[in-house]
């Protein structure tokens, strides 16, 4: 058995062909390379990584590298409750929401589902007088999943049609806040209050000041409209949320994390219980498929080779992420947090320095827009790009057909254009201008059909692609302390004035106004 620092130097010693060569070289490896994982509801979502650079060799090294790590030990530890977060000293307990994790655990997340059913139907079915609208006041983790799953799911065209408009307000900036009231009658209002702390200063004075809303616009019992989701449930009731609308969730239970818990309110409410359960439902299957396969063929370990390949053995210090399909838009927002808050760390799990890059940027956007606005630098950049494709087989809305032919062609177009490149034309002077270097990565996730369950499906590959990463690299991905220090100097300057800081930070104060 190897140590990992021997498992890296093999890693880094393997040769690696281009992918023209590696395509020449094997005539199964398409095959080879994907993957399909069946999602009842949801359909097949097909995963291929055949367009990285993932050959036998550089695969063998990887599972040298997850065997060193301890990989089977930790996803031991994730799936069954142990310590998962040890600078924090508790374990991550996303999959005891999906029905994987500690018996006790998931009778819990079980018994919590249980009472935002009851909420959810209970407001559904009219109790709170006819409700039309959410406001969901939350940020960072308790803002991304709602926002995804809303615009992926509860569009006006699609078959998961919502029966409440939700509105996700995450920033402190009032522009957002004032855009949701302008859209909301107060009268037909709801407002829910997404805080695992229920500290978040955003979080809270964007809440406080859509009481005082409720409040203006005659409402006689703002609270009474207020529903908590909350790790913190003393501190929402404190602030003035009876404790019948506190929906509670696991502290163990990370903010990136909890869209399966009672953070996924507003899909519930706006979509109904079926269209949530069939969600965590979707989860499930690709938690199944990641407990119980080993090695390579786990698509979600597969993933993590090659992105650690880019990052650790090409240098690449990104990788992006374009979902070719309007409803997935939001997407590379929601890995966005995902991956860099998980994986943007530069220690190990016990504290000592990380001797290679952690995570690299995520970033990405929406196909065929990114096209003609960032494709130019993927195909003739000096940077390498690993590129993620997202698409979806049946279109989400009824225009003609041809206009999802369009787009899912353009998606694969990008994808071949990257790896094969095209040279310049003998005799051209500014050929050079006009050729494509090619070898250029991608990987292509192509789901049949974008339900509750795919989606469900999709978060929870990438949750565990993400934790592989961060085994393999050997760290924790579920704290997120890089966070604080901004969080702290903005309180001190409210306290204190704003002196004490750097020059330029005064001046800045001072020309906005802020310091006397
Ligand atoms: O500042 C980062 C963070 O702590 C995220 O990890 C979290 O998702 C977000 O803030 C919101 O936190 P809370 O849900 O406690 O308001």
């Amino acid at each position: 058995m190897h140590d990992t620092a021997a498992c890296w130097t093999a890693l880094e010693q393997t040769g690696m062909e281009t992918l023209e060569d590696l395509f020449a070289g094997d005539a199964d490896r398409v095959g080879r390379y994907s993957g399909t994982l069946s999602i009842p509801e949801g359909g097949d979502v097909l995963f291929d990584w055949s367009k990285t650079h993932l050959s036998p060799a550089i695969v063998d090294g990887f599972e040298a590298l997850a065997k060193a790590a301890g990989f089977d030990a930790a996803r031991e530890v994730l799936l069954t409750g142990g310590i998962a977060n040890p600078t924090e000293g508790r374990a991550a307990e996303h999959t005891a929401q999906r029905g994987i994790g500690a018996d006790e655990s998931v009778a819990e997340a079980d018994a919590f589902h249980m009472r935002m059913r009851g909420l959810v139907e209970a407001i559904r079915e009219g109790v709170f007088g006819p409700i039309k609208h959410l406001i969901h006041i939350g940020i960072g983790g308790s803002a991304l999943g709602p926002a995804l799953a809303i615009d992926a799911l509860a569009r006006p065209t699609a078959d998961f049609r919502a029966q409440i408009d939700v509105q996700v307000v995450s920033n402190i900036d009032g522009n957002a806040l004032e855009a949701a009231f302008e859209v909301c009658d107060p009268a037909t209002t709801m407002i829910a209050v997404a805080s695992k702390t229920f500290t978040t200063t955003e979080t809270m004075t964007n809440a406080a000041s859509a009481i005082q809303w409720l409040e203006e616009s005659g409402v006689s019992d703002p609270y009474g409209r207020v529903v908590a989701l909350t790790a913190s449930p003393d501190k929402a009731v404190e602030w003035g949320v009876d404790e019948t609308r506190v929906l509670p969730f696991s502290e163990s239970v990370g903010g990136r994390y909890s869209l399966w818990s009672s953070i996924g309110f507003p899909v519930a409410l706006a979509l109904g219980w079926d269209d949530f359960a069939a969600f965590l439902e979707g989860a499930l299957t690709v938690d199944r498929h990641f407990a119980d396969t080993d090695g390579a063929e786990n698509l979600c370990l597969r993933a993590a080779f090659a992105d650690l390949m880019y990052v650790q053995l090409r240098g690449c210090q990104t990788r992006a992420v374009f979902a070719y399909d309007e409803r997935l838009g939001l997407f590379p927002d929601y890995l966005q947090q995902l991956e860099m808050e998980s994986n943007g760390k530069s220690v190990l799990a016990d504290g000592s320095p990380l001797s290679r890059q952690s995570a690299p940027i995520t970033w990405g956007g929406v196909g065929t827009d990114a096209q003609h606005a960032v494709f130019q630098l993927l195909h003739q950049g000096t940077i390498e790009v690993p590129v993620d494709f997202l698409a979806v087989k049946q279109p989400g809305h009824d225009l003609d057909p041809e206009h999802h032919a369009i787009l899912l062609t353009n998606c694969f177009a990008q994808g071949a254009a990257l790896m094969a490149g095209k040279a310049a034309e003998p005799g051209d002077p500014l050929g050079g201008a006009r050729a494509y270097p090619g070898n250029r990565p991608s990987a292509t996730i192509l789901c049949e059909v974008l339900t509750p369950a795919t989606l469900g499906a999709l978060i929870a590959f990438h949750e565990h692609r993400t934790f592989c990463s961060a085994v393999l690299l050997g760290i924790n991905p579920f704290d997120q302390y890089g966070v604080e220090l901004g969080k702290q100097i903005a309180k001190e300057i409210v306290s204190n004035g704003g002196s004490g800081f750097d020059a330029s930070t005064e001046a800045l104060l001072k020309a906005a106004g802020l310091k006397g």
